[in-house]
């Protein structure tokens, strides 16, 4: 199935109006606006009652609140996403898992990168899903749990070119169209959510930082993970050549939309990015809901 989901156009003035009152680390667009200076601790805002009458009457009138967060890897996007989706009481969609599980499925088959037909059709045949009834959802192929294994260092790094295989994005859209339509009220984390996927979401978000503190964050977790130091420079390389393959993909390129807001995460700890998005997706879904002016 291949139904884009309809949701209104993106954005809304109200965000923007808040974007401009100061709102730092944050830009809309290619618009940039400095960041959250470091160590400065916000309180997370409430969600409160008015979210859930929000969410109950978008859910009443039948219109689904997309929340999409693109950008390269390390930049807090799915520990964000997955808190935020909590916060607000929504589903949570990782794509960039889907793309790593087609990866697994092409390594565990022996299907090399020259072969690309033969990986889609593994990937169609394997029983690709993702099961929401587990927290956060975990990610199923050829028949078992897989959402540990494709975080392991083989399937990172041949993903960027199979999730260039253009017929297996066709595939994974309407694999990501199609869970929309069964959990309507979804944050759903990549790099295409807001261009391609849900060129409609009610708000969209794209999240930098820059390589040198994106390896440090991914040095951090493999030391977490495993107990040894990564060399900073090679992670630091390996992080501009998947983005550089991410951003001149001929499907799916990794690039803001030019409705989204960016934030640069460089400067701003976890707490702070979930609150700035959380408040400001609440603020685009209020607006989107009152059929307020879209962003002129
Ligand atoms: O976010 P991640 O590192 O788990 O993503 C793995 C790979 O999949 C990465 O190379 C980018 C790619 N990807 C993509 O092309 N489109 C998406 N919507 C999500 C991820």
């Amino acid at each position: 199935m291949n139904t884009p989901i309809e949701t209104g156009p993106a954005g809304s003035g109200q965000v923007v109006d808040r974007v401009r009152d100061g709102m730092r680390g944050i830009g809309v667009g290619s618009v940039a606006i400095d960041v959250v200076p470091l160590g400065e601790r916000r309180g997370l805002p409430p969600v409160g009652e008015e979210w859930s009458m929000a969410v109950a009457r978008a859910l009443a009138e039948g219109r689904p609140i997309i929340i999409t967060i693109d950008g390269p890897a390390g930049t807090g996007k799915t520990a964000v996403a997955q808190r935020l989706a909590k916060r607000l009481g929504l589903s949570i969609l990782d794509t960039g898992a889907m793309y790593r599980a087609a990866a697994l499925v092409a390594i565990e088959q022996g299907i090399g990168i020259g072969e690309p037909g033969r990986i889609v059709d593994a990937v169609s045949r394997c029983g690709l899903r993702v099961e929401f009834g587990d927290d956060p959802p975990t990610i199923h192929a050829s028949g078992r749990d897989v959402s540990d294994r494709i975080r392991e260092h083989d399937v990172t790094q041949l993903v960027a070119p199979v999730s260039a295989i253009v017929p297996l994005r066709d595939l994974m859209i309407s694999m990501q169209r199609q869970i929309a339509t069964e959990h309507p009220r979804l944050v759903t984390e990549g790099r295409d959510q807001g261009t391609e996927v849900f060129p409609y979401a009610a708000v969209k978000f794209f999240l930098t930082a820059s390589s040198e503190v994106r390896a440090l964050r991914r040095a951090a977790q493999i030391k977490k993970k495993t107990g040894v130091t990564p060399n900073l420079e090679e992670l630091r390389k390996e992080i501009e050549i998947r983005d550089e393959i991410d951003r001149n993909k001929p499907r799916g390129a990794l690039k803001p939309a030019v409705d989204s807001i960016i934030v640069d995460t460089s400067r701003m700890d976890e707490d702070a990015v979930v609150g700035e998005l959380q408040k400001l997706a609440m603020a685009a879904v209020a607006a989107m809901l009152d059929g307020r002016k879209q962003r002129a």
